[in-house]
């Protein structure tokens, strides 16, 4: 594998869509029409590599990688219709948001695949402000390795004062020299350990920023798109707190550089430049002793001339975290499989297959024993209840566990419970808990958001009975 090489930062032309968005809001009238923007699915061309190799064939809304920078306030309705211009069909999934149930975008679960050619009109209003993120649910190993993916923020009502919020998409591609994203989405040596790992790891500013001054205070809204690649990432030069983890705002900002993400999780950071003027604040990806500059960030003088107070909470949301919890419904939850994983059979589609006859079928994980989405439910529970799901790894690798349609928090050595996410980043061998409380009507699913595990197996659903 190469090293992960420097990147030179996005060089991504996002103007078509920031005068696109422009031209509505300054068109009255204009929201009352049944007039939908649409988000279009389709192959486009982008630089993802350094200037001196070709750009890259993607798959992109909008044809852009990211796709466009969804932006609300709190309470704004999200309407876009999806044109599928692909050759496969698709989907949008809104991670992290908590969508009624039909908006979840799930093929076979709360939606067809949208086939080529067609589209699906998607609308909701998010109830939580934050950082939240969309991305193609069908054929995703593919459809996201291939950039199907974008950034949805909702505003705070009265967002804290910063002098730049940035978001930082992070991914981790598979290139070839002459630009091309490898096909091999189908590796099962992939699939059975760590899952499809790149070698050209990219952080895209939005927007696109190059220059900061000296005591600038910045909120950095960091993402991991990586199929997936779990990631260390390190600010230097840059000293603050961890103002919010998967949307969600902690109750108490937490002193630190760095945040470990696995894929698809988030993690909002309000920071001050520390950096001597003419130095560079950086964001760098740490992997065992080596660390590699994502973004680097000239600072210049200039700003306010001394450093800035304490960082405030972010305002809370609908959504509060839960003091203690007594769960209502149990559900246990056992991952196997894997290499090194001793895995010797399990249930495929209702029939028990030996290891031999469930590689055939491309499927390695398994949760309670049942490899891919079983046909009942990990449970079914009224909405109100609250729900524990004790998750057990029994396999070797670790494995980034999200639930859709919920937040939950983890269960603690002490009988605390954790600050709010929507995926849990589960080491090998660990016993973890989670808690929530099920108030979203529907079936959702419950999957390892590394997206080479989902695809061989681990999956299973929830059903919440209105
Ligand atoms: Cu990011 Cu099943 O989703
Ligand atoms: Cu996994």
């Amino acid at each position: 594998m190469n090293p992960i090489q420097k990147p030179q930062g996005p060089r991504l032309n996002r103007r078509t869509f920031l005068a696109g968005t422009a031209a509505l809001a300054a068109t009255p009238g204009f929201a009352h029409a049944e007039t939908i923007p649409r988000l279009v699915a389709r192959p486009a061309s982008a630089r993802i590599l350094p200037a001196e190799y070709p750009e890259t064939p993607i798959w992109g809304f909008d044809g852009e990688v990211p796709g466009p920078l969804l932006r609300l306030k709190q309470g704004e309705r999200l309407m876009r219709t999806l044109v599928n211009e692909l050759p496969q069909p698709t989907s949008v999934h809104w991670h992290g948001v908590r969508v009624p149930n039909a908006m979840d975008g799930v093929p076979g679960m709360t939606q067809d695949a949208v086939a080529p050619g067609d589209q699906f009109d998607y609308a909701f209003t998010p109830p939580d402000a934050g950082t939240f993120w969309y991305h193609s649910h069908n054929q995703s190993t593919e459809q996201i390795a291939r950039g199907l993916y974008g950034l949805l923020i909702v505003d705070e009502a009265e967002p804290p004062e910063v002098d730049h919020d940035i978001a930082v998409v992070l991914d981790d591609w598979r290139l070839r020299e002459n630009g091309e994203i490898v096909d091999d989405f189908d590796r099962m040596h992939d699939w059975t350990h760590a899952g499809r790992i790149g070698n050209y790891v990219q952080a895209s500013l939005l927007p696109r920023v190059s220059q900061l001054r000296r005591h600038d205070r910045v909120r950095l809204r960091l993402v991991n798109v990586a199929v997936d690649r779990i990631m260390k990432i390190g600010l230097h030069g840059l000293s603050g707190a961890l103002v919010a983890l998967d949307g969600m705002p902690l109750q108490t900002p937490e002193h630190t550089d760095h945040v470990i993400l696995g894929p698809a999780q988030r993690a909002d950071f309000i920071v001050d430049v520390t950096a001597d003027e003419g130095d560079e604040a950086l964001i760098a990806i740490h992997e065992r002793e080596e660390a590699f500059v994502l973004a680097d960030l000239h600072v210049s003088g200039g700003g306010s001339s001394s450093a800035r107070g304490a960082i405030n909470p972010l305002p809370s949301n609908p959504l509060v975290p839960l003091e203690t919890a007594q769960a209502t419904t149990e559900a246990r939850l056992i991952m196997e499989g894997g290499a090194m994983g001793g895995l010797r059979q399990g249930i495929w589609k209702g029939e028990r297959l030996s290891i031999q006859q469930l590689v055939e079928q491309g499927q390695v994980w398994t949760f309670n024993g049942v490899a891919g989405l079983p046909e009942a439910p990990l449970v079914e529970v009224a909405v109100g209840d609250i729900v524990e799901i004790p998750m057990q790894n029994d396999t070797a690798f670790p494995h980034a566990i999200h639930l859709h349609g919920h937040h939950f928090q983890e269960r603690l050595a002490d009988g605390a419970l954790g600050p709010l996410r929507d995926t849990l980043l589960m080491d090998r061998g660990e016993t973890r808990s989670i808690v929530f409380r099920a108030d979203n009507p529907g079936d959702w699913l419950l999957h390892c958001h590394m997206l080479s595990h989902q695809k061989a197996g681990m999956k299973t659903w929830i059903r919440v009975a209105a």
